[in-house]
């Protein structure tokens, strides 16, 4: 049962909530390819760099929601990206518009540093993220292939 929640910028207080709550999210059974792994320093990382772009959705003291992004300056470019890295809602508060907020003060954040254009990544399996980020405007997928090679293997 969700009470209220609030959306803020996050404090060195939020940081064990954020990776625990991604921990719950972000398994390696639901994102067995995602080239991004979820560990403690994707945290501690993008607090240290970039804290005015990290945001918690809190519920009675409990981190339930975060957002986490970055902007990418290209050099002789007048485009500047945002990157939304990560986005998490705990699963037991899914579908109360936590994701949906947290992004949108994403967004007018990225708007107020004179981001141009914001970018995404995710699986093409994660339904609920394309249908998510199809809602909130973004278009043009494209399909990138990932692949691995073991080095272990005899060649
Ligand atoms: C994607 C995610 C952030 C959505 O958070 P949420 O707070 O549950 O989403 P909202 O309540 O704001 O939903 C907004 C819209 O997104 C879509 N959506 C969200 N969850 C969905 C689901 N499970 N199935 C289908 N559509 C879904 C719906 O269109 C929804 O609108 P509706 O409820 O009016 O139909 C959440 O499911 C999540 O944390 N997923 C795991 C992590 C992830 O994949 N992150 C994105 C890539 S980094």
């Amino acid at each position: 049962m969700l009470n209220d929640f609030e959306i803020r910028t996050a404090t060195i207080d939020d940081l064990a909530g954020i990776f625990h709550l991604g921990e719950k999210v972000f398994t390696s059974q639901a994102y067995s390819n995602l080239y991004r792994t979820w560990d403690e320093y994707e945290v501690t990382h993008l607090f240290n760099s970039e804290c005015e772009y990290v945001l918690v959705a809190v519920s009675e003291g409990k981190v339930v929601g975060f957002a986490m992004g970055t902007v990418i300056e290209k050099a002789r470019s007048a485009w500047n990206y945002g990157h939304l890295l990560w986005l998490g809602v705990d699963p037991d508060f899914a579908r109360h518009r936590i994701g949906s907020m947290l992004f949108d003060r994403f967004r007018e954040i990225m708007q107020e540093t004179g981001v141009r254009m914001l970018m995404i990544d995710t699986q093409l399996d994660n339904k609920p993220a394309m249908r998510f980020f199809k809602r909130k405007g973004f278009e043009n997928p494209i399909k990138h292939v990932y692949m691995t090679l073991n080095l272990q293997k005899e060649t």
